[in-house]
């Protein structure tokens, strides 16, 4: 093994070109591959940059005899000179294709273990292997892109933010539980027994009351903890882009937003991004695409059918709306020639979603046939097609059910139809703000209303009267808005209560007591009395973010040490047991 000792790094890999032909160099890095051609070794020496082929010939006996000690994953230092390939080697797949370093000089530094992964490629180990050598599968090319994407999006952000006047601040990893509707991480106070931190599920009140002391315009890249299910798009540590300012308007906040998108996506993708994004209040979002994070990079929109089989005989129409549900409808373009098996897959899609099934009707010249269509009178179907805009050969797929069980089982047809028909291109991006969010949502299983975003909103002007009439409240709209991009939604945002009365308000209708308040959030309504500005802000996923402008699959591919859907850290064994000392120094016994 060698010393680094004086070696200095010249180039990284990508850096050479033809221009540099005949230059000295000095290259460090891993062999990425090694191929021994009899009278030839070459190495593929890879670093964080790229690639870049090394080339020994055999004359140089000491060099050559190092060479075919090395093996794939050893760390190397190359000394030697920039050459210019034959022609006939010239490599176009390759960014530096056209040249090769003719060593003059290899300095082992380090040699390897067999590697556990595959690390040249495609990722060939199944994923739980390969988190648990994270650090190795972080060499793939492909993470490593990701991740200096994601690098170079923060720091962009940062640049953007800074120029327009805001200042970044830090708050408190250790506080008191902010409530964003997920469960907390706790963390036990050692010199206070039996007391708690709580991990932020969001910087929201921190920043709240750095607008109060003044600051106007604030963000931070803040991490955020919610022991929550965890799904593709979800972690249990995630960042966000947090960003809060005084003054300011919705209108403020979406141009700030829209501005920084453009930016992003026009660095990264070199993309010009239309703005302003088209914006859908949330009853036109739901009504037309079922959901509040419609993909907007297709039509395939839903089509209210209530009222032309409002005096329909069919049972499971007549018995919907006599419950007050609601029929709807998709036209699928060339739906007509689906097998049985296609539509039962659609059925078994909207059984997992809580649907009770589907209603299928094709759509010929003369009109509808087969499927429900001998249950519907000939006025039903025709209104029927025109309701959909279905042409022939479409298939109309329909559900009756209550309006957020119609909803939901259409927007997840819509969105896996979308995929499975290619009604876009996967490499487009559709942004939407969504807004007039209902600042309360009925919680069934509690009885109770809970905030549909959080419960700082200010509510819509116009609907403060709403307050004092209970039958009301669930008409109330918040300051609310999302941003969506190809049906994720990437960031929420709100206009604040700045204003004490409003707030104590809305608190009576989730229902606090005085002395619940005073415990949870004294502290923050205290602050509210003493002149809070009027303010708003958003907070856009980062990795969410990273997601989208990477086409990464998964968000465990956007974070450098991701947990598992079971939210553990297969590398590093988190969560693990702690020895008895640590139980007895932090006040705390364990209870099967
Ligand atoms: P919200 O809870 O909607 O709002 O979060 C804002 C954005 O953060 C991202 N996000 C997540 N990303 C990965 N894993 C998760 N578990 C996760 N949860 C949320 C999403 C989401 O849109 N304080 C408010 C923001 C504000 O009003 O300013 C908040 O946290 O992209």
């Amino acid at each position: 093994m060698d010393n680094l000792g004086s070696l200095t790094r010249s180039h990284y890999s990508t850096e050479l070109g033809a221009s540099d032909i005949g230059k000295q160099v000095c290259l460090m890095g891993w062999v990425h591959r090694r191929r021994d051609l009899g009278g030839l070794i070459f190495i593929d020496l890879r670093d964080v940059k790229g690639l870049v082929q090394i080339v020994i010939h055999p004359e140089a006996k000491d060099i050559f005899a190092k060479a075919e000690k090395v093996r794939n994953e050893y760390v190397i230092a190359v000394q030697g000179s920039v050459a210019k390939r034959d022609d006939t080697n010239i490599n176009r797949q390759m960014q530096t294709g056209e040249i090769e370093v003719k060593a003059a000089a290899i300095h082992i530094l380090n040699d390897t273990l067999p590697l556990p992964i595959q690390i040249d490629g495609v990722a060939m180990a199944d994923e739980d292997l390969r988190l648990s050598y994270r650090y190795l599968d972080l060499r793939r090319p492909k993470l490593q892109k990701i991740l200096i994407t994601r690098a170079r999006v923060t720091s962009l952000m940062r640049r953007f933010l800074d120029a327009e006047g805001f200042y970044e601040i830090e708050t408190p990893m250790l506080m008191k539980s902010t409530p964003e509707g997920a469960r907390d991480y706790l963390v036990p106070s050692r010199v206070h027994p039996g007391k708690f931190y709580a991990l932020p599920q969001s910087p929201q009140i921190f920043k709240q009351l750095l607008m109060i002391a003044g600051f106007d315009r604030y963000y931070q890249i803040a991490r955020c903890f919610r022991d929550e299910d965890l799904r593709a798009d979800r972690q249990p540590e995630f960042t966000q882009l947090d960003i809060e300012l005084s003054f300011a308007s919705q209108e403020q906040i979406f141009d700030l937003l829209e501005r920084l998108m453009a930016a992003i996506f026009k660095e990264i993708l070199n993309q010009d991004l239309p703005i302003p994004f088209p914006r859908l209040s949330y009853v036109d979002a739901m009504n037309r695409f079922g959901c509040d994070k419609p993909d907007l990079r297709f039509a395939l929109e839903l089509h209210d059918l209530s009222e032309i089989l409002a005096h329909s005989e069919f049972q499971v129409f007549k018995s919907c709306l006599e419950h007050s549900g609601s029929i709807k409808a998709i036209a699928i373009p060339g739906g007509a020639e689906f097998s049985r098996k296609q539509q039962d897959e659609l059925v078994n899609l909207a059984k997992h979603l809580g649907g009770k099934g589907v209603a299928f009707a094709k759509v010929n010249q003369e009109g509808l046939e087969a499927g429900i269509s001998k249950f519907l009178s000939d006025s039903e179907a025709s209104a029927m097609i025109d309701a959909t805009e279905a042409k022939s050969g479409d298939l109309l797929a329909i559900v009756a059910d209550d309006w957020d069980i119609t909803c939901k089982v259409l927007a997840g047809l819509r969105n896996q139809l979308g995929m499975q028909l290619k009604l876009y291109d996967p490499a487009s991006f559709a942004f939407c703000w969504i807004t007039d969010f209902p600042l309360f949502n009925w919680d069934k299983e509690n009885s109770r209303w809970e905030p549909a975003h959080h419960m700082f909103t200010l509510p819509k002007e116009e609907h403060l009267q709403y307050f004092d009439d209970p039958e009301m409240i669930g008409h109330i709209q918040g300051q609310l808005y999302d941003m969506v991009c190809n049906g994720m939604e990437l960031s929420s945002g709100s206009i604040r209560c700045h204003r004490y009365d409003i707030q104590r308000k809305i608190f009576d209708v989730l229902g606090f007591d005085e002395a619940d308040l005073k415990r949870r959030f004294g502290f923050f309504l205290d602050a509210l009395k003493y002149g809070t500005p009027p303010h708003g802000g958003i907070a856009p996923g980062l990795d969410r973010l990273i997601m989208i402008l990477t086409q990464a699959e998964s968000i465990r591919d956007v974070i450098a040490f991701p947990k598992t859907l079971r939210a553990t850290d297969l590398m590093n064994q988190a969560p693990s047991e702690v020895d008895s000392a640590q139980w007895k120094e932090l006040h705390l016994k364990f209870e099967e």
